[in-house]
């Protein structure tokens, strides 16, 4: 992922970072031990916070943003503009590669934040790290 430059998170997304940072507390992540917050704003303005949800089968765990992008469309929201994970790491964690395909599904647009408990963010256009997506687009074309 291309390097942002960290800033620290501005008032303007407190009430998302502190809502992916609640999430985050919650994780079930006995395996890795790894626990990861998300939280994401949809176009209503809604919130939506998720955690990480790991299994004793391990292949069966879901990532944080995944389980709360999966929250809001469950709720009939599907259009994500906002993105916010939350690790205890430095450099914040990206979105791996299959939450990154179902942001491509319900945020094509949104804005991306990684951040970490000392409150250090990196924002990115969602495009610019996930270009050439697979989209809904691609299976109306023959
Ligand atoms: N994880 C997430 O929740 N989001 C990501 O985008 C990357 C990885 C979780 C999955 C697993 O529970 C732990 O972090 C270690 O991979």
């Amino acid at each position: 992922m291309k390097k942002a430059t960290p800033t620290k998170v501005p008032a303007r997304l407190k009430r998302l970072y502190d809502l992916a940072r609640r999430s985050r507390e919650i994780s079930y992540s006995p395996y890795s031990g790894h626990k990861v917050g998300a939280a994401i704003r949809t176009s209503d303005g809604k919130l939506y916070g998720g955690c990480n949800v790991e299994n004793s089968s391990y292949g069966a765990t879901v990532c944080a943003e995944r389980v709360a992008i999966q929250k809001a469309v469950s709720e009939g929201r599907t259009r994500v503009i906002e993105v916010m994970v939350v690790t205890d790491s430095t450099p914040p964690w990206p979105p791996c590669g299959m939450c990154r395909q179902v942001i491509a599904e319900f945020g094509p647009d949104a804005k991306l934040h990684t951040a970490n408990l000392k409150g250090e963010m990196e924002s990115f256009e969602f495009q610019k790290i996930f270009p050439h997506a697979f989209t809904p687009g691609h299976l109306k074309k023959k």
